[in-house]
């Protein structure tokens, strides 16, 4: 294992709670989380990879997952009886990253924040994101896949290189290079301690909006159909964005859909 990811298996071991599965090198972790969770792996199962040769985004999309620099990991999640909307996860996963973040780069407080439903912004550059699968609408859920990706070390030129300047790291931000294997504890401690968050939705999306810049803002929705200007007005109980057409002033529910941020 990479120096900087040592400490991993030691303590997580020792936390007696999660199961890790480490690879150098994969397609992509929440492929092989998936696969694990189907053939009966446990609750807190966790794959961590060194790197990803087809990082999965949200819509289809590609993560870049250049060796060795970022976070690349995806966590079984079973214990989903009493969560009365597993969606909410959405919201309370950019939460748990965005709070274990800011215990490890204190000047990260401000800064970091969550874009409709859980991308990690670094003020006006993507520092991260989450992609959850398993069966969220099924009546019968048996677990979830909640996937993170980080950009933790990669430098600036790479950043340009791959997201023309959209992008950005821990690194780029704070001029320090960081070990993986703390940032990870770290958010995997804050995930593991969902349930009793979960049950108190108006604590969760308090907190999630306090972390958000996306409601109030006028954003242009964009869906398979074609895309749309529209103010965000809140998150339902279900953490789904509500948001006011321009034009004809209709109201929409978002639960898939890509928001952009106009400015
Ligand atoms: C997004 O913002 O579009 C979501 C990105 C999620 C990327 C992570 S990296 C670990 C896990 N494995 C994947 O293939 N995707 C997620």
């Amino acid at each position: 294992m990479p120096n900087d990811l040592r400490y991993l298996s030691q303590s997580l071991e020792e936390t007696e709670k999660f199961r890790l599965i480490y690879y150098d090198r994969v397609d992509s972790t929440n492929n092989r989380a998936v696969e694990y969770a189907r053939r009966g792996y446990p609750h807190l199962t966790v794959v961590i990879a060194n790197s990803q040769f087809k990082g999965r985004g949200r819509r289809g999309r590609e993560w870049f997952s250049p060796e060795g620099k970022n976070i690349y990991m995806s966590l079984i999640y079973r214990e989903l009886e009493d969560v009365t909307y597993p969606e909410l996860f959405t919201l309370y996963s950019s939460v748990c990253v965005i709070e274990a973040l800011q215990g490890i780069v204190p000047e990260a407080r401000g800064h970091l924040w969550s874009k409709w439903p859980n991308d990690i912004y670094w003020d006006e550059k993507k520092l991260g994101g989450i992609l959850i699968e398993g069966s969220l609408s099924a009546e019968d859920i048996n677990f979830l896949v909640i996937g993170i990706g980080i950009n933790v070390n990669s430098s600036n030129e790479e950043l340009l290189a791959c997201s023309e300047g959209r992008g950005t790291s821990l690194l780029a931000e704070s001029g320090r290079i960081y070990r993986r294997d703390e940032i990870i504890l770290a958010i995997l401690s804050e995930i593991s301690s969902a349930k009793r968050i979960l049950k108190d939705r108006e604590t969760l999306i308090r907190k999630w909006k306090d972390l958000s810049r996306t409601v109030g803002e006028r954003v242009k929705v964009v869906t398979n159909r074609g895309s749309y200007e529209a103010v965000a007005l809140g998150v339902d109980e279900r953490g789904h964005l509500i948001v006011k057409r321009k034009g004809d002033g209709k109201k929409e529910v978002l639960t898939y859909e890509e928001v952009v941020h106009i400015r």
